[in-house]
Protein backbone atom coordinates (compact mmCIF):
# COMPACT_ATOMS: atom_id res chain seq x y z
CA UNK A 1 0.00 0.00 0.00
CA UNK A 2 1.29 3.28 -1.06
CA UNK A 3 -0.01 7.41 -0.88
CA UNK A 4 1.51 10.39 -2.03
CA UNK A 5 1.64 13.46 -0.48
CA UNK A 6 1.87 16.70 -2.18
CA UNK A 7 4.31 19.38 -0.74
CA UNK A 8 3.28 18.96 3.30
CA UNK A 9 3.12 21.69 5.64
CA UNK A 10 3.86 21.53 9.48
CA UNK A 11 2.13 24.50 10.62
CA UNK A 12 4.27 24.52 14.30
CA UNK A 13 7.90 23.83 14.40
CA UNK A 14 10.47 24.41 17.28
CA UNK A 15 13.79 24.11 15.54
CA UNK A 16 15.45 25.93 17.76
CA UNK A 17 19.31 27.74 17.26
CA UNK A 18 22.96 26.93 17.29
CA UNK A 19 23.97 23.29 17.15
CA UNK A 20 20.09 21.91 17.85
CA UNK A 21 19.06 23.76 14.57
CA UNK A 22 21.75 22.11 12.96
CA UNK A 23 20.83 18.79 14.15
CA UNK A 24 16.26 18.96 14.21
CA UNK A 25 16.52 21.53 10.71
CA UNK A 26 17.05 18.72 8.27
CA UNK A 27 14.63 16.55 10.28
CA UNK A 28 11.46 18.29 8.47
CA UNK A 29 13.10 19.60 5.68
CA UNK A 30 13.90 16.66 4.57
CA UNK A 31 9.97 15.36 4.03
CA UNK A 32 8.15 18.71 4.65
CA UNK A 33 7.99 21.34 2.45
CA UNK A 34 7.70 23.92 4.64
CA UNK A 35 7.06 25.07 8.24
CA UNK A 36 5.48 27.76 10.64
CA UNK A 37 8.54 28.43 12.60
CA UNK A 38 7.79 28.74 16.53
CA UNK A 39 9.99 32.52 17.89
CA UNK A 40 10.44 31.04 21.61
CA UNK A 41 14.13 31.39 21.32
CA UNK A 42 16.41 33.04 24.27
CA UNK A 43 15.69 36.18 23.69
CA UNK A 44 12.84 35.43 21.95
CA UNK A 45 12.31 37.03 17.95
CA UNK A 46 10.95 40.03 18.74
CA UNK A 47 12.73 42.22 15.89
CA UNK A 48 12.97 42.22 11.83
CA UNK A 49 16.99 42.08 12.11
CA UNK A 50 16.47 38.88 14.46
CA UNK A 51 13.43 37.19 12.57
CA UNK A 52 15.62 37.76 9.12
CA UNK A 53 18.87 36.40 10.56
CA UNK A 54 17.00 33.46 11.94
CA UNK A 55 15.33 32.40 9.25
CA UNK A 56 19.08 32.84 7.12
CA UNK A 57 20.24 30.40 9.52
CA UNK A 58 17.29 27.86 8.67
CA UNK A 59 17.79 28.38 5.33
CA UNK A 60 21.67 27.40 6.08
CA UNK A 61 20.93 24.18 8.50
CA UNK A 62 18.17 22.72 5.19
CA UNK A 63 20.16 23.81 2.17
CA UNK A 64 19.67 21.17 -0.51
CA UNK A 65 16.19 21.12 0.47
CA UNK A 66 12.80 22.18 -0.83
CA UNK A 67 11.85 23.66 1.92
CA UNK A 68 10.31 27.11 3.54
CA UNK A 69 10.43 28.25 6.89
CA UNK A 70 7.25 30.29 7.24
CA UNK A 71 9.02 33.20 10.07
CA UNK A 72 6.67 33.82 13.30
CA UNK A 73 7.61 36.83 15.81
CA UNK A 74 7.14 36.64 19.22
CA UNK A 75 3.59 38.77 20.03
CA UNK A 76 4.35 42.05 22.16
CA UNK A 77 1.04 44.62 22.62
CA UNK A 78 3.62 47.46 21.35
CA UNK A 79 3.73 46.40 17.96
CA UNK A 80 2.08 48.93 15.72
CA UNK A 81 1.02 49.07 11.87
CA UNK A 82 4.13 50.67 10.38
CA UNK A 83 6.08 47.95 12.58
CA UNK A 84 4.57 44.90 11.28
CA UNK A 85 3.92 46.40 7.85
CA UNK A 86 7.44 47.08 7.58
CA UNK A 87 8.30 43.14 7.31
CA UNK A 88 6.62 42.38 4.18
CA UNK A 89 6.33 38.88 3.08
CA UNK A 90 8.68 37.92 5.85
CA UNK A 91 6.39 37.36 8.33
CA UNK A 92 3.77 35.17 8.30
CA UNK A 93 2.09 34.91 11.45
CA UNK A 94 2.59 36.21 14.87
CA UNK A 95 2.49 33.86 18.05
CA UNK A 96 1.09 35.13 21.52
CA UNK A 97 2.27 33.33 24.56
CA UNK A 98 0.48 33.86 28.27
CA UNK A 99 3.55 34.73 30.55
CA UNK A 100 5.80 32.21 31.73
CA UNK A 101 3.08 28.94 30.69
CA UNK A 102 5.20 27.41 28.75
CA UNK A 103 9.09 26.86 27.17
CA UNK A 104 10.50 30.05 26.98
CA UNK A 105 7.38 32.04 27.34
CA UNK A 106 8.69 34.41 30.15
CA UNK A 107 8.33 37.52 28.24
CA UNK A 108 4.48 36.58 26.90
CA UNK A 109 1.40 38.53 27.68
CA UNK A 110 0.33 39.29 30.85
CA UNK A 111 -3.45 39.67 31.17
CA UNK A 112 -6.07 39.78 27.65
CA UNK A 113 -7.62 43.21 27.92
CA UNK A 114 -9.12 44.39 24.45
CA UNK A 115 -7.98 47.77 25.19
CA UNK A 116 -3.98 46.60 25.91
CA UNK A 117 -4.19 44.44 23.24
CA UNK A 118 -6.08 46.10 20.21
CA UNK A 119 -3.83 48.57 18.38
CA UNK A 120 -1.67 45.56 17.68
CA UNK A 121 -4.56 43.03 17.10
CA UNK A 122 -6.36 45.55 14.32
CA UNK A 123 -3.01 46.30 12.39
CA UNK A 124 -2.55 42.76 12.63
CA UNK A 125 -6.26 42.37 11.02
CA UNK A 126 -5.64 44.91 8.61
CA UNK A 127 -2.35 43.23 7.81
CA UNK A 128 -4.03 39.57 7.21
CA UNK A 129 -1.68 38.34 9.84
CA UNK A 130 -2.87 35.35 11.57
CA UNK A 131 -2.49 35.36 15.53
CA UNK A 132 -1.11 32.09 16.39
CA UNK A 133 -1.93 31.24 20.51
CA UNK A 134 -0.78 29.07 23.12
CA UNK A 135 -4.13 28.94 24.82
CA UNK A 136 -4.04 28.25 28.44
CA UNK A 137 -4.72 30.15 31.76
CA UNK A 138 -2.33 29.32 34.69
CA UNK A 139 -5.35 27.25 36.96
CA UNK A 140 -5.55 23.39 37.21
CA UNK A 141 -2.95 21.98 34.43
CA UNK A 142 -6.11 19.22 32.79
CA UNK A 143 -8.14 22.49 33.07
CA UNK A 144 -6.03 25.05 31.60
CA UNK A 145 -6.77 25.07 27.72
CA UNK A 146 -10.81 24.17 28.47
CA UNK A 147 -11.12 27.87 30.97
CA UNK A 148 -8.48 29.47 27.80
CA UNK A 149 -11.75 28.65 25.32
CA UNK A 150 -13.78 32.11 26.78
CA UNK A 151 -10.45 34.11 25.89
CA UNK A 152 -10.48 32.77 22.69
CA UNK A 153 -14.50 33.89 22.10
CA UNK A 154 -13.27 37.00 23.68
CA UNK A 155 -10.94 37.46 20.79
CA UNK A 156 -12.68 36.17 18.42
CA UNK A 157 -15.99 38.63 18.86
CA UNK A 158 -13.84 41.24 19.28
CA UNK A 159 -11.58 41.00 15.70
CA UNK A 160 -13.71 39.03 13.38
CA UNK A 161 -11.50 39.68 10.50
CA UNK A 162 -8.23 38.24 12.11
CA UNK A 163 -7.84 34.95 12.11
CA UNK A 164 -7.15 33.11 15.45
CA UNK A 165 -5.04 29.94 15.38
CA UNK A 166 -5.79 27.80 18.67
CA UNK A 167 -2.44 26.18 18.67
CA UNK A 168 -1.72 22.45 19.69
CA UNK A 169 -5.42 22.02 21.04
CA UNK A 170 -5.93 18.83 23.12
CA UNK A 171 -9.32 19.08 24.32
CA UNK A 172 -13.38 18.84 22.78
CA UNK A 173 -13.97 22.21 24.63
CA UNK A 174 -11.42 23.37 21.99
CA UNK A 175 -12.87 21.20 19.41
CA UNK A 176 -16.68 22.55 20.17
CA UNK A 177 -15.35 26.01 19.97
CA UNK A 178 -13.77 25.89 17.03
CA UNK A 179 -16.98 25.37 15.43
CA UNK A 180 -18.88 28.30 16.81
CA UNK A 181 -16.50 30.72 15.30
CA UNK A 182 -15.50 31.22 11.88
CA UNK A 183 -12.57 33.22 12.69
CA UNK A 184 -10.71 30.12 14.67
CA UNK A 185 -8.47 27.31 13.50
CA UNK A 186 -6.42 25.29 15.57
CA UNK A 187 -3.42 23.25 14.50
CA UNK A 188 -3.50 19.54 16.32
CA UNK A 189 -0.22 17.78 16.76
CA UNK A 190 0.54 13.95 16.42
CA UNK A 191 1.17 13.38 20.02
CA UNK A 192 -2.63 14.56 20.74
CA UNK A 193 -4.41 11.75 18.42
CA UNK A 194 -1.87 9.27 19.74
CA UNK A 195 -1.79 9.66 23.50
CA UNK A 196 -3.71 10.54 26.82
CA UNK A 197 -2.23 11.33 29.81
CA UNK A 198 -2.38 7.44 30.20
CA UNK A 199 0.58 7.36 28.57
CA UNK A 200 2.27 10.20 30.23
CA UNK A 201 1.87 9.18 33.80
CA UNK A 202 -0.84 6.31 34.06
CA UNK A 203 2.06 3.96 34.88
CA UNK A 204 6.22 4.32 34.89
CA UNK A 205 6.43 8.48 33.91
CA UNK A 206 7.39 8.45 30.30
CA UNK A 207 8.95 12.42 30.24
CA UNK A 208 9.62 12.67 26.82
CA UNK A 209 5.96 12.14 25.75
CA UNK A 210 5.29 15.38 28.48
CA UNK A 211 4.89 18.31 26.93
CA UNK A 212 2.28 21.56 26.97
CA UNK A 213 -0.61 21.66 27.10
CA UNK A 214 -0.52 18.00 28.64
CA UNK A 215 -2.16 15.49 26.95
CA UNK A 216 -6.02 15.12 28.43
CA UNK A 217 -8.48 12.07 28.69
CA UNK A 218 -9.94 9.75 25.96
CA UNK A 219 -12.70 11.85 25.03
CA UNK A 220 -10.98 14.86 24.15
CA UNK A 221 -8.43 12.48 22.15
CA UNK A 222 -11.46 11.88 20.14
CA UNK A 223 -12.62 14.95 19.09
CA UNK A 224 -9.20 15.92 17.99
CA UNK A 225 -9.09 12.50 15.89
CA UNK A 226 -12.52 12.81 14.63
CA UNK A 227 -11.96 16.66 13.08
CA UNK A 228 -8.53 15.30 12.07
CA UNK A 229 -9.83 11.93 10.03
CA UNK A 230 -12.54 13.99 8.46
CA UNK A 231 -9.85 16.38 7.22
CA UNK A 232 -11.74 18.96 8.64
CA UNK A 233 -10.99 22.50 7.27
CA UNK A 234 -10.48 24.19 10.22
CA UNK A 235 -7.75 21.69 11.54
CA UNK A 236 -3.87 21.42 10.11
CA UNK A 237 -1.33 19.32 11.61
CA UNK A 238 1.00 21.20 13.16
CA UNK A 239 3.55 18.69 14.95
CA UNK A 240 5.15 21.46 17.86
CA UNK A 241 7.93 19.24 17.72
CA UNK A 242 9.98 20.26 20.32
CA UNK A 243 13.25 19.08 21.13
CA UNK A 244 15.00 19.34 24.35
CA UNK A 245 18.41 17.76 24.87
CA UNK A 246 18.01 14.16 26.73
CA UNK A 247 19.51 15.17 29.67
CA UNK A 248 16.79 18.34 30.07
CA UNK A 249 13.82 15.35 30.00
CA UNK A 250 15.81 13.01 31.84
CA UNK A 251 15.87 15.43 34.61
CA UNK A 252 14.28 15.59 38.08
CA UNK A 253 12.55 18.83 36.71
CA UNK A 254 11.60 17.55 32.98
CA UNK A 255 11.15 20.35 29.79
CA UNK A 256 8.02 20.17 28.76
CA UNK A 257 8.12 19.44 24.63
CA UNK A 258 7.75 15.88 22.48
CA UNK A 259 10.18 15.79 19.62
CA UNK A 260 8.22 14.26 16.78
CA UNK A 261 9.30 15.86 13.64
CA UNK A 262 11.33 12.90 11.99
CA UNK A 263 8.53 10.38 12.36
CA UNK A 264 5.41 13.04 12.06
CA UNK A 265 4.41 11.88 8.38
CA UNK A 266 5.13 7.90 8.68
CA UNK A 267 2.94 7.66 12.11
CA UNK A 268 0.29 9.93 10.84
CA UNK A 269 0.14 7.87 8.10
CA UNK A 270 -0.01 4.57 9.84
CA UNK A 271 -2.98 6.46 12.13
CA UNK A 272 -4.73 7.44 9.27
CA UNK A 273 -4.86 4.13 7.82
CA UNK A 274 -5.99 2.24 10.77
CA UNK A 275 -8.84 4.16 10.68
CA UNK A 276 -9.12 4.02 7.01
CA UNK A 277 -9.07 7.75 6.18
CA UNK A 278 -5.48 7.64 3.88
CA UNK A 279 -7.57 10.02 1.68
CA UNK A 280 -8.30 12.72 4.32
CA UNK A 281 -4.41 12.81 5.05
CA UNK A 282 -3.37 15.63 2.15
CA UNK A 283 -6.16 17.60 3.69
CA UNK A 284 -4.61 17.48 7.37
CA UNK A 285 -1.38 17.70 6.19
CA UNK A 286 -1.17 20.37 3.66
CA UNK A 287 -4.54 21.70 1.99
CA UNK A 288 -6.16 22.91 5.32
CA UNK A 289 -3.36 25.33 5.70
CA UNK A 290 -2.30 26.43 2.28
CA UNK A 291 -6.60 27.77 2.66
CA UNK A 292 -6.36 29.19 6.15
CA UNK A 293 -3.02 31.19 5.42
CA UNK A 294 -3.08 31.60 2.13
CA UNK A 295 0.39 30.07 1.45
CA UNK A 296 1.30 28.48 -1.61
CA UNK A 297 4.32 25.76 -0.67
CA UNK A 298 6.73 24.83 -3.13
CA UNK A 299 6.01 21.54 -5.02
CA UNK A 300 7.34 18.34 -3.24
CA UNK A 301 6.26 15.20 -3.74
CA UNK A 302 6.12 12.67 -0.64
CA UNK A 303 5.80 8.78 -1.55
CA UNK A 304 4.82 7.06 1.49
CA UNK A 305 5.22 3.35 1.92
CA UNK A 306 3.08 0.31 3.88
CA UNK A 307 6.52 -0.89 5.00
CA UNK A 308 7.87 -0.49 8.61
CA UNK A 309 10.43 1.71 9.96
CA UNK A 310 12.30 1.43 13.01
CA UNK A 311 12.88 4.99 15.07
CA UNK A 312 16.44 5.52 16.14
CA UNK A 313 16.93 5.46 20.16
CA UNK A 314 18.60 9.08 19.63
CA UNK A 315 18.83 11.87 17.00
CA UNK A 316 22.18 13.89 17.89
CA UNK A 317 21.06 14.37 21.66
CA UNK A 318 17.47 14.03 21.63
CA UNK A 319 15.57 11.55 22.22
CA UNK A 320 12.35 11.15 19.69
CA UNK A 321 9.15 9.81 20.33
CA UNK A 322 8.21 6.16 19.70
CA UNK A 323 11.99 5.90 19.74
CA UNK A 324 13.58 1.87 19.27
CA UNK A 325 9.72 1.18 18.08
CA UNK A 326 8.20 0.85 14.83
CA UNK A 327 6.14 2.59 12.77
CA UNK A 328 4.32 0.39 9.87
CA UNK A 329 5.21 3.09 7.17
CA UNK A 330 7.90 4.61 5.45
CA UNK A 331 9.15 7.40 3.36
CA UNK A 332 9.91 5.31 -0.17
CA UNK A 333 10.68 8.82 -2.66
CA UNK A 334 10.65 12.41 -2.45
CA UNK A 335 10.35 14.54 -5.04
C1 LIG B 1 7.29 23.90 23.53
C2 LIG B 1 8.81 24.14 23.56
O1 LIG B 1 9.55 23.30 24.10
O2 LIG B 1 9.25 25.14 23.00
N1 LIG B 1 6.97 22.93 24.54
C3 LIG B 1 5.84 22.19 24.62
O3 LIG B 1 5.68 21.45 25.60
N2 LIG B 1 4.91 22.22 23.67
C4 LIG B 1 6.58 25.20 23.74
C5 LIG B 1 5.11 25.16 23.34
O4 LIG B 1 4.77 24.91 22.20
O5 LIG B 1 4.26 25.40 24.21
ZN1 LIG C 1 2.65 26.03 23.03
ZN1 LIG D 1 5.03 24.66 20.41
Amino acid sequence: MEITLKSPLDMHLHLRDGDMLRTVAPLSSQSFAGAIVMPNLVPPVTTKDSLLSYKERILEATKGDVFTPYMTLFFKSTYDYDFLADFGDTLTAIKLYPAGITTNSEGGVSGFELDTLRPTLEAMSELGLPLCIHGETNGFVMDREAQFVPIYEKLANAFPKLKIIMEHITTKESVEALERYENLYATITLHHLLITLDDVAGGMLKPHLFCKPIAKRPHDKEALLEVALEGNPKVMFGSDSAPHPQHAKESCGCAAGVFSAPLALIALAELFEKHNALKKLQNFVSNNAQKIYSITPAEKTILLKKQPTLIPAKYGNVVPMLANEEVLWSIEQIR
